[in-house]
């Protein structure tokens, strides 16, 4: 039966009912539909606005309905226009009269309103713990990679030698933002707009206090109108799970550049690639790619929820009910890509060689000669443009900077003595890097008690 049937006449078109209906996304919600039920008649029964056998009555009834849920023994109806009316029509089904009585001082505007809050709850309690799944499988990568160093690059081009380890400490820092403004989020999201009715309250003794409690809710939304039409915490959600996931796609995107063959710094494990169907040499790294793709869908996701809000008058639209596929589309996006990531990260293997190399090849001790001259005291502009008539020759005679005998320096300037060599070893680079944040191993070493600490303290 329809809730609103009310004063119309007649059946409601049969496409214009498919159209209507919510169903088959909002069914997510049945457990949180249930639960804000029952709080409610408890409230009814609380405040003897129900009497009390009709509120045993149905809150025996919802359990019941709870039960077979979880048992899988309940039986959906297809045709329900939404969770709301399932959950309603289920229960007068099974209790009869007393059913009908649940929805006084209630409209599924605040209903829903509930279900969304309650149940993007649970959803950021699990989001919560993927993240910190994720930041503990970089930090223990970053740990056993302290000193292997790496090119770290500016414009994609090398730029100085860092360490793996820093490189994964830049991305749990950017891990454990994500997972404040989750937190952060969760606060504005955690407050009741139950008891706002329709829109205008009610003139009922209801004791909104009361179900925010039963529910978990930190605090009772103020203004009724302002409860029916908030989604704000959807966008909030929408745009912090659109932070994470670019996080992770830039990730993707550097797994997918270090694994491809004229890089070679890592390979990712065979349970996390895929082959070709026609080149038999392929490995491909799907699951990064798709990482990387799917934060597309999650930046659409945030972009269709702020434009679904944009133009609406206050209070409730049935435009709203268009708020939910998206939203669950991106939760159910982030969390299997923070824990794919996760599991990718963790089975990595690390070329270690390649990387080192590659930090030669680039030139990368050039800053380091530079600042070397500036120490004998040649100012920094002609320093710089010293090195870089010492890299040109190197470049020419293909030859590391550690491969030009002394004589080539010393050419170039008289400054430059045998200690050279030292000076421009890529160990010795990075572990002169000892300023606050920087790569040398005892400096990211301490990042990642940091993090981990943070990761200990963190709570929601
Ligand atoms: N299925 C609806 C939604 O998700 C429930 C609220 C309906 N309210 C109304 N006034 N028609 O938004």
């Amino acid at each position: 039966m329809k809730l609103w049937q009310g004063m119309l006449s007649g059946e409601l078109n049969q496409k214009a009912e498919e159209f209507n209906a919510s169903f088959a996304i909002d069914q997510r919600m049945i457990c949180q539909d249930i639960d804000g039920s029952i709080a409610h008649a408890t409230m009814l029964g609380k405040t003897g606005i129900l009497l009390q056998n009709d509120v045993e009555q149905i809150i025996t009834g919802l359990q019941e309905i709870k039960g077979d849920l979880k048992n899988n023994l309940l039986k959906l109806d297809p045709q329900a226009e939404d969770v709301h009316t399932f959950i309603e029509n289920e229960l007068t089904k099974r209790i009869g009269e007393a059913g009908k009585k649940l929805h006084t001082a209630r409209s599924r505007n605040d209903q829903v309103a509930t279900d969304l809050r309650l149940n993007l709850r649970s959803e950021i309690a699990q989001i919560t713990e993927l993240l910190q799944d994720y930041i503990m499988a970089m930090c223990s990568l970053a740990e056993q990679n302290l000193t292997t160093i790496m090119p770290g690059y500016t414009h994609l081009q090398a730029a100085q030698p860092i360490t793996l380890a820093h490189h994964l400490s830049a991305y749990c820092m950017m891990a454990l933002r994500d997972l404040e403004r989750l937190a952060d989020c969760r606060k504005r999201l955690n407050q009741s707009p139950l008891g706002a009715c329709a829109l205008a309250g009610t003139s009922y003794p209801i004791d909104r206090q009361l179900t925010a409690e039963l529910l978990n809710f930190e605090s009772v939304m103020q203004n009724s109108m302002d409860a029916v039409s908030d989604r704000d915490f959807i966008l909030e959600l929408n745009g912090v799970l659109a932070i994470i996931a670019i996080h992770l796609s830039r990730q993707a995107e550097e797994l997918i550049i270090w694994s491809s063959q004229p890089y070679s710094f890592i390979r990712i494990a065979d349970e996390f690639s895929t082959g070709s169907s026609i080149m038999p040499q392929k490995k491909n790294p799907d699951m990064a790619e798709l990482i990387r793709g799917k934060s597309g869908r999650v930046l659409g996701n945030l972009i269709q929820s702020l434009t679904m809000i944009k133009g609406l008058p206050l209070a409730y639209a049935k435009d709203m009910q268009e708020d939910k596929e998206s939203i669950f589309d991106s939760v159910d996006t982030v969390k299997i890509c923070l824990e794919i990531m996760a599991n990718i990260l963790l089975s990595l293997t690390i070329n270690q060689d390649q990387m080192l190399h590659a930090t030669e090849l680039g030139y990368l001790a050039a800053t380091d000669l530079a600042d070397y001259l500036v120490k004998k005291g040649i100012p920094f502009r002609d320093a710089h443009h010293m090195i870089a008539q010492l890299v040109g020759i190197a470049d020419k005679e293909g030859k590391t900077l550690a491969e030009l005998p002394l004589e080539v320096y010393r050419e170039i300037s008289r400054s430059f003595e045998e200690d050279i060599f030292e000076v421009i070893d890529m160990k010795n680079i990075v572990n002169a890097k000892n300023s606050f944040g920087g790569p040398a191993p005892a400096e990211v070493e301490r990042q990642i008690a940091w993090i981990k600490q943070k990761l200990q303290a963190f709570s929601i």
